[in-house]
């Protein structure tokens, strides 16, 4: 069996929603300080609904591969439904990664965490403003 599944060569060589948003509404940068790999999310959301993702991923195949995922699972979700987004099912919409590289998956359900909490903390400063 080959290493990497068709889906994770695929979204590995024609990442989705690749880039950067200027004026995000929620930013998340996670890193691996085992493998040293970084990624960051950047999150567009209008009423409660991720509007635009885009992510910037320093790191491996996998890595890229899981983010591109990762944006297309949660692109026009609402945010609660992104919030729930596991790396099981990021692993499991690219048919599967190898054990060793599930830590890759781990770090795309951080990253979008990461820029939905960003997301949070600005909302409520802006209410509290
Ligand atoms: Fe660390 Fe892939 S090897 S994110």
């Amino acid at each position: 069996m080959a290493l990497y599944s068709e889906k994770v060569m695929d979204h590995f060589r024609n990442p989705r929603n690749l880039g950067v948003i200027e004026d995000a509404d929620g930013v998340g940068e996670v890193g691996n300080a085992k493998c040293g790999d970084i990624m960051k999310m950047y999150l567009k959301i209008e009423d409660d609904t991720i509007q635009d993702v885009k992510f910037e991923t320093f790191g491996c195949a996998s890595a890229i591969a899981s983010s591109s995922m990762a944006t297309e699972l949660i692109k026009g979700q609402p945010v609660s439904k992104a919030m729930e987004l596991t790396n099981q099912a990021v692993a499991e919409a690219l048919d599967g990664l190898p054990d060793y590289k599930l830590h890759c998956s781990v770090l795309a359900e951080q990253a979008i965490k990461s820029a939905l909490e960003d997301y949070e903390s600005k909302k409520e400063k802006k209410n509290n403003a």
